[in-house]
């Protein structure tokens, strides 16, 4: 688990997770792009959440919805009306932004009401709406008005009647989405914890009124064993009770599923912070959807309650680096000189490491070695992310593997040549083995 966020932004930066969207023109809006490494992580952790709620259940589909919408959704939605602003405060000494819900949390704490930064005066509360507005066509003018949609599950809402009728489902069921939202968030920060462009994974279960509760506590477990399953320690996870005066405005009932990250915030305390929502929307979405639109939503003669599970990628992805990233005082390979020096090891999970397999030539100047680690490389690319590395002594190599979390390192030796085999080396344990290179896709398979 990672001491400080530094840690994880120079080590992102540095080797190809995260970069600042648009740097070259000094960084865009708390925008943040995916290098190579990133978008393998993102692509994996996206692919375990499909794995889990929609290829291995038989009640939960799949959908992909625009992202431009109807401006009519939102006013249905009340997301241009009601709750979906956030309340902003700015100190008049500093001129450092919050928004009004964190002050009087931390208010609570230290009975008083003043920035938490200067202790200057605070300005009175100015309600911001997060809507990303948009024009559709050459003309900017009200009629061409739309949104970027905030939220992923209006999509799944108002596709309802189509997906129900064309896959023939029964409540309960659920419709699953994965996909960009955009908020145009008054106080981004905490590198990609809170941005104006995000991605979310959500899941929209659709039930009978009596049996929300139910599903509710079901969904709430389900959701996190999915981070256990993915090696988070539990003592880093927690739920959060939403109360009521801070509810979303259309839920009933809240709760947030929270990790422990290395920066505090006054909101929940020193690092616990939202990584993922559960939500009970009751019939909000149906039967607003019903009644601005004209088209009856119900099933079988009453509009069915939703429970949503609502994750973000881009917070997860980045709980997964800070409870992968580990440090080893004194070193693990040759390459450490000193006691003191320090080595990076990312244990993610092998699911989810975004390289599977390096493969090394054990010398660089032996063209035997080089062509047969090439000939490994192009037998195991078909099946595994795999990366060639030839740069710089064995220990280095290793070494510059772990630091991405790569769970094997093969090595091709001299004894490779007469015996066809290579050395696997686990990045957890260290311990190698040989395996024949006929062997080494199925031994891989196994392992990952
Ligand atoms: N459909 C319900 C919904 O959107 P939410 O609690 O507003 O609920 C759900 O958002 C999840 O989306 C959050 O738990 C978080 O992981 C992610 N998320 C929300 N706003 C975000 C932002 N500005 N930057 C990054 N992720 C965000």
């Amino acid at each position: 688990m990672v001491d400080s966020i530094e840690k994880i932004v120079s080590l992102a930066k540095r080797r190809g997770f995260v970069f600042l969207s648009s740097e070259i023109y000094g960084g865009f809006g708390s925008c943040y792009d995916f290098g190579p490494l990133g978008v393998e992580l993102k692509n994996n952790i996206k692919k375990s959440w499909w794995q889990e709620m929609v290829r291995q259940r038989g009640d939960i589909v799949g959908l992909d919805s625009a992202i431009l919408m109807s401006s009519k959704i939102w006013q249905a939605s009340g997301h241009l009306t009601a709750g979906f602003a956030d309340e902003l405060v700015e100190c008049k000494k500093c001129h450092k932004r919050f928004r009004s819900d964190e002050i009087s949390r931390s208010k609570a704490k230290n009975q008083k009401s003043r920035c938490p930064e200067c202790g200057g005066v605070l300005t009175k509360p100015k309600k911001f709406n997060l809507m990303m507005k948009t024009y559709v066509g050459p003309l900017e003018d009200e009629a061409s008005i739309t949104y970027l949609r905030a939220e992923t599950c209006q999509g799944i809402y108002v596709n309802f009647k189509n997906v129900l009728q064309t896959m023939r489902l029964k409540i309960p069921f659920g419709i699953a989405q994965i996909g960009k939202a955009f908020r145009n968030e008054i106080t981004p920060g905490n590198f990609i914890y809170r941005t104006r462009e995000f991605e979310q994974m959500e899941m929209q279960w659709f039930c009978a009124p009596k049996d929300a509760n139910k599903f509710f506590n079901y969904w709430k477990k389900e959701r996190l064993d999915w981070y256990l399953s993915l090696g988070i320690e539990k003592k880093h996870l927690r739920f959060r009770e939403v109360k009521k005066s801070e509810l979303p405005h259309y839920a009933k009932r809240a709760v947030d599923i929270e990790y422990k990250f290395p920066f505090g915030s006054p909101r929940s305390g020193a690092g616990w912070k939202e990584i993922e929502g559960i939500h009970n929307r009751g019939d909000w979405d149906l039967s607003n959807h019903s009644k601005h639109s004209g088209e009856d939503l119900k099933y079988e003669g009453y509009f069915p309650y939703i429970i949503e599970t609502s994750a973000g990628v881009d917070r997860t992805l980045f709980a997964f680096l800070c409870s992968a990233f580990t440090e080893v005082k004194g070193g693990r390979t040759k390459t450490t000189k000193s006691v003191k020096e320090v080595e990076t090891v990312l244990k993610l999970h092998k699911r989810l490491a975004p390289i599977k397999v390096a493969i090394l030539p054990l010398v660089k100047n032996n063209p035997e070695i080089v062509k047969k680690a090439k000939e490994v490389y192009d037998i195991l690319k078909p099946h595994f992310m795999c990366q060639y590395d030839e740069v710089g002594s064995i220990g280095r190599r290793y070494r510059r593997a772990d630091e991405v979390g790569v769970p094997f390192a093969i090595t091709v030796d001299f004894d490779s040549l007469k015996k066809n085999d290579v050395t696997i080396r686990d990045r957890d344990t260290m311990k190698q083995k040989r395996v024949k290179i006929k062997d080494l896709i199925l031994c891989l398979r196994k392992q990952l």
